[in-house]
């Protein structure tokens, strides 16, 4: 029988991704699956700590394994904001008003490093692993392309011309952050740690 392993998300495309690689070994399981209904709570202030209150509470309530993630943006020169609070920045007026807020900060700002950072919490035979991914750039002044989401449009990842939103979806996700942590957690579970 598969060990069950519940991602603590509603994102039907990240569960996917993550059933592609691990489908043979773990029955994968995300929060509408477990009938897990409530809006889990990330009110810490680093990704590692939100990623474990998420983590921790399937644990608690459905006696569950379970691994869950966070992720953010870090400008070096805004004292890493907006870090945690990347998804609110502008107080929940959406992705276009989040990146119109950050290019505003940003103005005359010769140091435009910045990074994306996900940290990915699993809880498995109730012990806590973590594992980090991260990708780094510089911030555009003005937003260029269409695709993915978020601050993709003014984000230049490292050794590149253009913006994660000019990637297409296979391209971006060969150098994301997200896809860094995922490998690490997927190497684990592999390896039968
Ligand atoms: P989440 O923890 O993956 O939901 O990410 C929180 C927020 O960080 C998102 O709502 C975005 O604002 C930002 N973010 C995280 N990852 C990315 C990315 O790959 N591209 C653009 N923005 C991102």
């Amino acid at each position: 029988m598969k060990t069950k392993l519940v991602f603590a998300t509603n994102n039907n495309h990240k569960t996917a991704e993550v059933r592609a690689y691990l489908g043979d070994a773990f029955e994968v399981l995300n929060l509408k699956d477990i009938g897990c209904e409530t809006d889990i709570p990330e009110t810490a202030d680093t990704f590692s700590g939100n990623a474990l209150l998420k983590s921790s509470f399937v644990k608690e309530n459905f006696q569950l394994d379970c691994f869950s993630d966070d992720s953010g943006l870090e400008v070096f020169a805004l004292n890493n904001e907006p870090g945690v609070f990347s998804a609110r920045y502008a107080g929940g007026a959406g992705d276009a008003a989040n990146v119109k807020l950050l290019l505003e900060n940003m103005q005359g700002i010769t140091d435009r490093r910045a990074q994306f950072r996900t940290v990915i919490c699993l809880i498995r035979n109730d012990e806590i692993h973590c594992f980090e991914g991260i990708a780094g750039g510089t911030i555009r002044t003005e937003p260029a392309g269409q695709q993915g989401f978020g601050y993709d449009p003014v984000f230049q990842p490292e050794g590149y011309d253009c913006t994660f939103a000019e990637m297409d979806t296979q391209q971006k996700n060969s150098i994301s952050h997200r896809a860094k942590a995922m490998e690490k957690l997927i190497s684990f579970l592999r390896s039968g740690q």
